[in-house]
C-alpha cells in the first residue's frame, strides 16, 4: 500500500498535443500508484494543472482556474494543488505563484514530469510544499506508463525540445534544446501501443523533421528513416506527425509519403506569414517563394495531400502589405484548414523587445479579413468531398448525438455519420453527403 492508494486526481490541461501527452503520462504514473482518476477538480483529493505559455490568453486562463483551487483547499485540508508544464519554466511564473498563491504545494516544470509521484509522497509524508524545477536535461527518460485519452490512438515523443528561437515563440526556452528518442524505443513503444488496441499514432515533436535519432549500432535515423520503421510494423494502421517545420521538410520525407501506405495524406505545416520580410524577421529561414515551392513539391508527389498551418496576425512591424501577402498566400495554397493566432507579447523573446508593435485594433481587424477567408477556403475544400468514400478511423460517439459516430479521415477531416458504437476502433467506408466548414458529415457504405 502507498501513500498515494486510493487517492482521487484531477488534470486539467492547457495548450497543445505534447501537453496533452505530458498530461497522459503523469496519469499513467499516478494509475501505477493506485490513484484513480475523477472527471472534476471539486471531486479530487490532487488536481494538476498542466500549463501552456505560447500566448497571453493561457495565462489568464491559468491563473483563474488557479484562484478557483483555493476553496477547495479550505474545504479539504489534505487536499494537494500542484502546477506543471510550461509556464512553471519560467521564473516570472514561480515566484507570482509563490507570493500570490502560497498554498499551491507542488510546483514542477516540463524536465522532470517523471519525478512527480516521488514528490507527491513526499507532501503527504512531510506535509511540506516543493519546488523542482530544471533549467534542461541531457537524457530522456523511458518506459514511463501512460493513461491514454483515446483508445485507438496515441500520441508518441519522438523528440522533446526545439532549437529554433522563432523570434515570437516561449516553447525554446520552456522546452529546452532538441534531443531525440532512439529509433528502436520509439518502435517498441509503437508495437506495445498497437497490442493494446492503437490503430493510429501521431509523432509528436517541436520540429519533427529535424529528428535526429542513433539506432544501437550507433547509425545515425532521420525522420524519414523513423517513418519507413514504423510504416513496417504489423497491426498499425495510420501515422500522422506535429509538428512540422518548412526549413528542414526533405525530398526524403516526401518520398516517404508516396512509399509509406500507412502514412496518412496529410500535413500540418505552420507558415505563420506570407510576407518574406516578416518571416525574416521571425527567424523562420524560409522565404515566402520557398514555402510555396514545398507545396507544390508536396502536391506534385501526393496529389491527395491535405494540407493545414499554423498564421500569426500582427507580428511586430507587420504593414498592409505584408498582411496582403498573407491573404495572398492562403489563396494561393488553398489550405485545409488554418490556425489563427493574434501576436502576442512573449517576455524573453526577441520579438518582444521590438518597438514597431501593432496596435490591438489593427490586428483584430486583419485576424478577422483572414478567418473570413480561411473559413470559405475551407468550406469550398470541404465541399468538393461530397460524393466521395473515405476511409474512416472510427473514433467515439459524437457529442450530440448518441446515434451518430465520429472519427477522422485520412486527411484528418472530422466526419459525422451514424452507426452502431461497436464499430468504435475499426476502419469504415465513409460517403460523403455533405460538406461544412469545419466538418463533413456521411454515411458508411
Ligand atoms: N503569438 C501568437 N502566436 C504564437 N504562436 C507561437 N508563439 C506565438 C506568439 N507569441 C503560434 C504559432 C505556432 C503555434 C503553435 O502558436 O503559429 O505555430
Ligand atoms: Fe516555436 Fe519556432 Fe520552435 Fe515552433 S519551431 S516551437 S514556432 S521556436
Amino acid at each position: 500500500m502507498t501513500l498515494l492508494e486510493g487517492k482521487k486526481y484531477n488534470i486539467i490541461t492547457f495548450g497543445c498535443q505534447m501537453n496533452e501527452h505530458d498530461s497522459e503520462t503523469i496519469s499513467g504514473m499516478l494509475r501505477e500508484k493506485g490513484c484513480i482518476e475523477v472527471p472534476t477538480k471539486e471531486e479530487s483529493d490532487i488536481t494538476i494543472i498542466n500549463t501552456c505559455s505560447i500566448r497571453e490568453n493561457a495565462d489568464k486562463r491559468f491563473f483563474g482556474t488557479l484562484g478557483q483551487l483555493k476553496k477547495l483547499k479550505k474545504k479539504n485540508p489534505d487536499y494537494v494543488a500542484c502546477v506543471c508544464g510550461c509556464m512553471m519554466q519560467q521564473e516570472h511564473v514561480t515566484d507570482a505563484i509563490k507570493k500570490k498563491y502560497p498554498w499551491v504545494d507542488i510546483i514542477f516544470g516540463t524536465h522532470n514530469i517523471d519525478r512527480f509521484p516521488a514528490l507527491l509522497e513526499n507532501v503527504y509524508s512531510e506535509k511540506q510544499k516543493v519546488l523542482e524545477i530544471l533549467d534542461d536535461r541531457e537524457d530522456i527518460v523511458e518506459g514511463l506508463p501512460s493513461k491514454r485519452l483515446y483508445r485507438h490512438k496515441a500520441f508518441v515523443n519522438i523528440m522533446y525540445g526545439c532549437n529554433n528561437f522563432c523570434t515570437y515563440c516561449i516553447v525554446p526556452y520552456t522546452r529546452g534544446r532538441e534531443k531525440s528518442r532512439r529509433p528502436e524505443d520509439i518502435a517498441d513503444e509503437v508495437r506495445r501501443l498497437v497490442a493494446d488496441d492503437v490503430k493510429e499514432v501521431t509523432l509528436l515533436g517541436q520540429n519533427v523533421n529535424s529528428y535526429s535519432g542513433v539506432r544501437a549500432d550507433g547509425s545515425s535515423c532521420d525522420f524519414a528513416d523513423l517513418i519507413y520503421i514504423l510504416n513496417d510494423i504489423e497491426g498499425l494502421e495510420r501515422i500522422r506527425f506535429m509538428t512540422s517545420h518548412p526549413k528542414d521538410l526533405s525530398d526524403k520525407l516526401i518520398q516517404a509519403y508516396v512509399d509509406c501506405n500507412k502514412l496518412c495524406n496529410y500535413i500540418h505545416l505552420p507558415v505563420q506569414a506570407g510576407s518574406s520580410r516578416v518571416l525574416k524577421r521571425m527567424n523562420r529561414k524560409y522565404s515566402r517563394e520557398q514555402y510555396l515551392e514545398l507545396v507544390r513539391k508536396l502536391r506534385e508527389a501526393v496529389p491527395e495531400i491535405t494540407i493545414s498551418t499554423d498564421i500569426i496576425v500582427g507580428f511586430p512591424g507587420e504593414t498592409e502589405e505584408d498582411f496582403e501577402e498573407t491573404l495572398s498566400l492562403v489563396k494561393e495554397v488553398h489550405y485545409d484548414s488554418a490556425f489563427t493566432f493574434l501576436y502576442s507579447v512573449r517576455k524573453g523573446t526577441p520579438a518582444a523587445e521590438y518597438e514597431d508593435q501593432i496596435p490591438e485594433d489593427i490586428k483584430h481587424e486583419r485576424f478577422n479579413r483572414l478567418v473570413d477567408i480561411i473559413n470559405e477556403g475551407s468550406a469550398a475544400k470541404n465541399a468538393q468531398y461530397v460524393g466521395r468514400v473515405e476511409k474512416v478511423l472510427v473514433e467515439g460517439l459524437s457529442k450530440k448525438n448518441e446515434n451518430t459516430l465520429t472519427g477522422r479521415t485520412e486527411g484528418f477531416k472530422l466526419v459525422d455519420f451514424p452507426g452502431d458504437k461497436s464499430l468504435i476502433g475499426t476502419m469504415v467506408d465513409v460517403e460523403i453527403t455533405e460538406g461544412k466548414t469545419f466538418s463533413l458529415a456521411g454515411r458508411i457504405r
